[in-house]
């Protein structure tokens, strides 16, 4: 089981993703947790390219584009684990909203492995720019609507389920548990 948190910065993802792997490993799933970007060398290459002041151009997005998709090559084979639940914080779903230019980014991405559920985690702009820290050139209103949406659009093309992440973290949390549960043979009906 390979599940996915996507959503514009500030989110929550990494929060919930912990709360979530809490209550999965609860349950006797055994769970591992992946961030995009890695650490890798590639990971840390692209860090430095999103701080710079010509990121959100398109230029610099398609670079990014390129250098995302090698990112995830690196850690494909980890992804197919059958025998664990896999969490990953971000996937190639970020590409196709940030980056854009959907066929080009989906043909970069031909080997990502595709998800078997995608939790978007759908916050208010607004409160996206409140809460990250400015520093990256891309954290700005007009650039995140846009990221925004097209995650909506994006995502009716995967198994998914929109979750609500302007609520606080608890409730966000159980929302979050009532979507997974069904897909992994819990109760949902038992969540508070
Ligand atoms: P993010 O998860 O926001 O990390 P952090 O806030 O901890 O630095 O990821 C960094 C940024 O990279 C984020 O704004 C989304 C962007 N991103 C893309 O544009 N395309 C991608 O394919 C991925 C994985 C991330």
């Amino acid at each position: 089981m390979y599940i996915v948190f996507e959503g514009i910065d500030g989110a929550g993802k990494s929060t919930q993703i912990e709360l979530l792997k809490e209550w999965l490993e609860a349950n006797g799933y055994e769970v591992e947790t992946f961030v995009e970007p890695t650490g890798s060398e590639i990971g840390q290459l692209i860090r430095k390219i999103l701080q710079r002041s010509d990121a959100s151009t398109d230029r610099v997005q398609k670079t990014l584009g390129l250098l995302f998709a090698a990112d995830r090559m690196l850690i494909m084979d980890e992804l197919s684990n059958d025998k664990k639940v896999i969490l990953s914080d971000r996937s190639f779903i970020s590409s196709l909203a940030y980056q854009e230019h959907a066929e080009w980014i989906a043909e970069l991405n031909k080997y990502a492995k595709k998800p078997d559920l995608v939790l978007l985690l759908d916050l208010d702009v607004k409160t996206s720019v409140a809460r990250t820290s400015g520093e990256d050139e891309f954290e700005n209103e007009e650039f995140l609507a846009n990221v925004k949406a097209n995650y909506l659009k994006i995502i009716k093309d995967f198994n998914h389920e929109i979750i609500d992440a302007n609520n606080g973290i608890n409730k966000v949390s159980s929302d979050i548990k009532k979507a997974v549960a069904p897909h992994v043979g819990l109760c949902k009906d038992c969540i508070q």
